[in-house]
């Protein structure tokens, strides 16, 4: 085995063939539907300044606290690797004036959580996620919601479900955490040690503990729509009737808050029974952040692609892109022939390779099998001084002569019929 350092980190993978395809499918297959849904591709930088997430996911949330790989640069800047992909879209949108308000993109890339690695929680992982800016409008999150549907949809994953709830304006989030934090104190003893911290430190995180002790008394508490203002409910309601007027599926899961402190009013979570513990395959909500003097609101959810790969269970094709044609070449000027007419078929378009060193038949033979050629056009000295190729069906092994005068023109013409 190789020595460590020659490994990729903890909780850190390489990317390759078969595997590469199926993510290849699921990036494509999103650009495909956010296009359709108007949304335009927005790269952001991979390293920012430690202040633009402290400041929009809270400090006090565990991605701060606990998983953020952030460190001082040689400069003695504070920097971090992205954790997810929202604070840096809202960097980039506070730079554009009053066409942030009403900007709907979307990103893919690669997120970075110092977590504890195991089955569908990396360190580095990769999301697909879309921030559709605009103030507080129920029309406007339902609308993300299908998105995030849709997309489901369109990589096959018809089977999660959707969980749905509501976290109220900003303005009324203190009352309501000072709300669960007194009927949570009359038990504090009965609490998993993280939890008797957050009580004092954020609440809410108490709501998502998955402590058994902790569930059973998260249970009895009030949900968060039972807390909410009239109008906060009616705005929730209003979201779930545009949801029921095409009729999407959702269960409302009252204590459910999400981790990220930005939110505010519709938060979601999608899960997957394949997923085993981690069962969140995508979240999302509406969220207002202050970047700099320029306030935002939106709505948007990533999509983890690892937990949609692990969901789909193998049920992407891991092929890539077929090869029509391998080129054998049998001596020094067999070799010198093909070379330069493997170059005229891939100027033409089409998808062809061949062996740029001598091999023997079989080995060549062999690698066209191997990449799953159509065709192989074989040629020897023979061919070249009878001026014919020799062009095998690999399906059905007919083989066919090919004039090597206009060897591009005769090969193409076959090999696209
Ligand atoms: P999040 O729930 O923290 O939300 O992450 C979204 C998805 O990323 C999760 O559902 C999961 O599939 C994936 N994910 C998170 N952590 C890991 C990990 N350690 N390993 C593998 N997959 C992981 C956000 O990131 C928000 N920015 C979503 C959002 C966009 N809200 C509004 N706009």
């Amino acid at each position: 085995m190789a020595s460590e350092r020659y490994q990729p980190l903890q909780g850190m993978s390489d990317l390759f063939a078969p595997e590469i395809h199926q993510w290849q499918t699921l990036e494509q297959t999103a650009r495909e539907v956010l296009h359709r849904y108007q949304f335009t591709e927005l790269r952001t930088p991979i390293l920012e300044y430690e202040e633009v997430f402290l400041h929009s996911l809270g400090s006090t949330t565990d991605i701060v606290q606990k998983e953020m790989f952030a460190f001082e640069d040689r400069g003695g800047r504070r920097v971090a690797l992205r954790p997810e992909g929202t604070a840096g879209v809202m960097r980039f949108l506070s730079s554009l004036g009053p066409d942030a308000q009403t900007a709907r993109v979307f990103y893919m890339g690669p997120m970075f959580r110092s977590e504890r690695p195991q089955a569908g929680r990396k360190r580095q992982f990769h999301q697909i996620g879309v921030e559709s800016m605009g103030a507080p409008d129920p029309r406007l999150d339902a609308e993300c919601i299908l998105l995030q549907l849709d997309l489901l949809a369109a990589w096959g994953l018809d089977d999660a479900a959707l969980q749905l709830n509501t976290r109220g304006s900003k303005a009324r989030h203190a009352e309501i955490a000072g709300q669960y934090r007194e009927a949570l104190s009359e038990r504090i003893d009965e609490l998993c040690d993280d939890c008797k911290r957050r009580i004092h430190t954020n609440v809410l995180r108490v709501l998502d503990c998955k402590q058994s002790e902790c569930r059973a008394i998260v249970e009895s508490l009030p949900g968060v729509p039972d807390l909410v203002s009239t109008e906060d409910r009616a705005y929730f309601d209003a979201v779930c009737a545009c949801l029921d007027r095409v009729s999407a599926k959702y269960t409302v899961q009252p204590r459910m808050v999400r981790g990220l402190d930005y939110y505010e009013h519709t938060v979601w979570e999608v899960t997957h029974p394949a997923l085993g513990a981690q069962d969140a395959l995508a979240g999302g909500g509406r969220y207002a952040v202050q970047m700099g003097g320029t306030g935002l609101s939106g709505v948007g959810f990533a999509a983890g692609m690892e937990r949609t790969l692990m969901a789909l269970e193998g049920r992407l094709s891991t092929s890539g892109p077929a090869c029509d044609l391998w080129l054998v070449s049998l001596g020094e000027a067999a070799l010198d022939f093909n070379f330069a007419l493997c170059r005229e078929l891939r100027v033409a378009g089409l998808h062809c390779g061949m062996s740029m060193v001598a091999r023997s038949m079989k080995a060549q033979m062999r690698a066209a099998n191997r990449v799953g050629a159509r065709f192989a056009l074989i040629l020897g000295e023979s061919e070249l001084e009878s001026g014919q190729g020799q062009l095998k069906n690999m399906e059905d092994g007919s083989q066919q002569d090919i004039p090597l005068e206009a060897a591009a023109q005769a090969v193409g013409r076959i090999v696209r019929a």
